[in-house]
């Protein structure tokens, strides 16, 4: 792959991008659309970042820039045809994201390896688990994109809880989930236990803001480990949840693995 070639790809997705957008009809969805525009750039420029940080020789990086580029091309239509972000309630953007690529045929110049890689890193972007026996290589990518995927999650979370709310696009971020007081045990057990949880143990807002921050333990890289101290996300989540002892305590654990990986060298 070379520079040319990403060049394509940015105004393929431009292109392909700005066919979603209603003009001003549908604002929310205008916001929707912008609010995943934007996500894939940045997802792009954080892959970058890491990549960069490791050393990763520029073929790599490449491949790994239109990783993040296309990873949620599927979010675009399932938007439109579904008005929702919920796999649950729609169907799994990842899949369509695939689907849409082999349609348009846009990988077809590109390295049989390329191609795989791109291809599988977003169908796999979304699973809780990432499969353990997979190729090295390919697997070397897929860490990446999650990676960088999270750390763009983050921040468009945070943004939406300390600028946006008011803005009111509840239903597109927060999921339709009740505001209530408390989460659930285990949401908490998760923290205790360095497992990220599972979307059937999210019943309320806090629970999803738990498992935000349980996101920690699935970070593979120690440049991705350092951005997240960096940017101080772990505490601008924390600083939303309620302040109760038990919760404190599992924070403390999720902050002592925080600066373990922060110094580890990949
Ligand atoms: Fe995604």
């Amino acid at each position: 792959m070379n520079r040319d070639q990403i060049r394509h790809f940015q105004s393929w997705f431009d292109d392909y991008i700005s066919n979603f957008y209603s003009k001003g009809q549908d604002q929310e969805k205008d916001w929707a659309i912008r609010l995943k525009e934007e996500h894939s750039q940045r997802v792009r420029q954080e892959i970058i970042l890491i990549g960069q940080r490791l050393n990763l020789p520029e073929q790599d990086i490449l491949i790994a820039e239109v990783l993040g580029l296309f990873h949620d091309i599927g979010r675009f239509y399932q938007y439109q045809r579904y008005g929702t972000f919920r796999d649950d309630l729609s169907e799994n953007h990842a899949e369509l994201g695939v689907k849409i690529l082999v349609d348009t045929n846009i990988l077809n110049d590109l390295l049989k390896e390329e191609k795989d890689i791109i291809k599988n890193g977003i169908l796999y972007h979304n699973l809780r688990k990432l499969p353990e026996d997979e190729d090295p290589r390919f697997l070397f990518f897929f860490k990446l994109l999650r990676d960088a995927d999270k750390l763009d999650i983050w921040r468009i979370i945070i943004n939406y809880y300390y600028k946006e709310q008011e803005h009111n696009h509840k239903s597109v971020l927060e999921l339709g989930l009740p505001d209530t007081p408390g989460y659930s045990d285990r949401s908490l057990d998760n923290l205790y236990s360095g497992q990220t949880s599972s979307s059937s143990a999210i019943k309320n807002l806090n629970d999803f803001k738990l498992l935000q921050i349980s996101w920690v333990y699935d970070i593979n890289f120690s440049p991705t480990f350092q951005e997240i101290k960096k940017r101080k996300y772990i505490d601008e989540i924390v600083s939303i949840l309620p302040e109760t002892q038990e919760l404190k305590k599992a924070l403390k654990i999720v902050e002592n693995y925080l600066t373990v990986h922060t110094t580890i060298q990949n």
